[in-house]
């Protein structure tokens, strides 16, 4: 066969045309970490075509411009497009479910009580130290591909079930395989400081030093994460503990995002906004005083609804927060603990449904306010030029507030990476 005639060919396949979309969602000229009003926008066109090279974003515009090519292309009648969701805080490697603590917290027993009697955090750990790096792949391959079914097109993961140079660093290499074997986005944070190890019990200070003298230069050196995080909370660490920790990994270029304000105001928000924190999340928690200094920073405020949600806590005050211009983001925390599900479209209907966002603030908060938190805007994020070609190709449906209505299932047809169909 002739060259020229291939490489025409391939050329040729990674182009595509989707036409008649009933509303293209999401989409940008511009980038911008959108708040308050803002945040209440959502572009869109309606009766709209998009056209995909080579992976990315190549034009999009009405119908009535549509261009006259002769490539493959999809009629979407009837159905709506927008960016994939950006998850932007899991936990998504682990070694096994907790159903037995989901029994005990029905039976009366807090999510603070099973930490403390050693359940939690710590029960993941001994399992997580138990099981062999390729079968925990395996397991957290299988999540991934679950997640992207529902929509998601970019994630980060976090470590912290190792507890050990060890076994941090044996999560963190799945993540990196995981980075290696799905064509998205993904970022990897290190939360070596999720839970005291129960051999340090009596040594707070011995493991604070192993994290910063042992893990964090054993990972930037295998150049494995891009981010560190800490548990800041009374069951977990000091505010204080977290601003050394989080100095130290600023210290190999690893940016926070934290978890802070989930059960206690207890000054996380102070020391990551003085640490320019490129996120502060949980926040179900939080004072009047915490909420204005989040609002004149530049840190993201990343809701997890779905934690107050499994564990029956309070919602966060998310009404507050945009209202006083806080920059608001949405994540699923997949957590086997606290959060065991993967599913965007389920945190976007609790955000509606028990935060009291509009269906327009909750959509951007999961896609280009997302996008920010992970320093990813330039890729994801929203239907720009340019942008990755991962998107949502939803059922038909009457306005993209179906989305959050139809809560506990998500009206997808199919869901694009890279401009493909993705399959499994
Ligand atoms: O974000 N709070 C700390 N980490 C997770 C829960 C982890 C677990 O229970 O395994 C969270 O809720
Ligand atoms: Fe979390």
């Amino acid at each position: 066969m002739n060259k020229g005639f291939v490489s025409l060919r391939i050329l040729y396949d990674a182009m595509l045309l989707i036409k008649n979309i009933k509303k293209l969602l999401q989409s940008r000229e511009e980038n911008q970490l959108l708040r308050k009003g803002n945040l209440s926008y959502l572009p869109c066109i309606e009766n709209a075509w998009l056209w995909i090279e080579e992976g990315k974003i190549k034009d999009f515009g009405e119908m009535s411009n549509c261009p006259k090519v002769e490539i493959e292309s999809i009629d979407a009648s009837g159905k709506m497009i927008l960016p994939c969701w950006v998850d932007s805080h899991t936990h998504l490697v682990f070694a096994a479910s907790r159903e037995e603590e989901f029994k005990m917290r029905i039976d009366g027993k807090s999510y603070q009580e099973i930490a403390q009697s050693g359940g939690g955090i710590l029960n993941s750990a001994y399992r997580l130290r138990e099981m062999s790096e390729e079968e925990l792949f395996e397991k957290a391959k299988r999540r991934l591909i679950q997640t992207i079914q529902l929509g998601t097109g970019a994630i980060e993961i976090k470590s912290g079930y190792g507890l050990s140079v060890a076994s941090e660093i044996k999560m963190l290499r799945v993540i990196q395989a995981l980075k290696n074997e799905f064509d998205i986005p993904l970022k990897a944070s290190f939360l070596g400081a999720h839970a005291l190890p129960k051999e340090f019990k009596d040594d707070r200070k011995g493991y604070i030093e192993l994290i910063k003298k042992e893990m964090i230069p054993a990972i930037a050196k295998e150049n494995l994460a891009d981010y560190i995080d800490v548990f800041c909370e009374k069951v977990a660490f000091s505010a204080e503990e977290t601003r050394e920790i989080i100095q130290a990994g600023k210290a190999y270029g690893l940016k926070a995002k934290i978890h802070t304000n989930q059960f206690n105001s207890m000054g996380g928000i102070e020391v990551c906004v003085e640490e320019k924190a490129i996120s502060v999340d949980h926040l179900e928690v939080m004072t009047q005083e915490e909420i204005s200094l989040l609002s004149k920073s530049n840190t993201i405020g990343t809701l997890l609804p779905s934690a107050p949600f499994f564990l029956s806590d309070p919602y966060q005050d998310a009404r507050a927060m945009i209202d006083q211009g806080v920059a608001v983001a949405l994540a699923t925390d997949y957590n086997p603990g606290s959060s065991p599900s993967p599913n965007m479209n389920f945190s976007i209907a609790l955000a509606c449904i028990k935060l009291k966002m509009s269906p327009s603030e909750a959509i951007n908060a999961a896609t280009i306010n997302a996008a920010y938190a992970l320093e990813l805007e330039e890729e994801v994020g929203s239907i720009s030029k340019g942008k990755r070609a991962n998107f949502i190709l939803t059922e038909e449906i009457e306005s993209e507030s179906f989305i959050p209505y139809s809560f506990g299932r998500a009206p997808i047809d199919k869901v694009f990476i890279h401009g493909k169909e993705f399959k499994e």
